[in-house]
């Protein structure tokens, strides 16, 4: 799967972000060393902190479902908004592997791609 269908997936995840206190709708789609596909969405709470981001709901989803070997992950935010995984994310995704390639796009809608390992250099393993 090439990078442009894994952000379309990201894209498709999206849709059932779960945003009604920030409208900051967020997906991901993360891809398996087997092939496999695992997506995710923003969860909110009223509870703020609960909130969950799309990135992590979807390694959740990976390693529960035995994955645990990924290749890339793409995220798709508001169009117009670059959106970087956040910190939280980036040190939970290194957990299992500072080689991932994680794509997105910025805010003129180019497709920036970066190695886990640059977004979260003297990484803590
Ligand atoms: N969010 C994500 O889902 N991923 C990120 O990498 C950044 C932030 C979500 C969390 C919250 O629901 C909303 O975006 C605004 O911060």
């Amino acid at each position: 799967m090439d990078s442009e269908n894994l952000v379309q997936r990201a894209t498709e995840a999206r849709e059932h972000a779960y945003a009604p206190y920030s409208s900051f709708k967020v997906g991901a789609a993360l891809l398996a060393s087997n092939g496999g596909v695992f997506t995710g969405c923003n969860v909110e709470n009223a509870s703020y902190g609960l909130t969950v981001c799309a990135e992590r709901v979807a390694l959740w989803k990976a390693v529960s479902e035995g994955a645990r070997d990924f290749v890339a992950l793409a995220i798709a935010g508001p169009s117009g908004k670059e959106t970087p995984p956040c910190g939280a994310c980036r040190q939970t995704l290194a957990e299992f592997g500072l080689g991932l390639k994680v794509f997105y796009r910025d805010s003129g809608g180019r497709l920036v791609r970066r190695r886990l390992s640059a977004l979260l250099p003297s990484a803590f393993r």
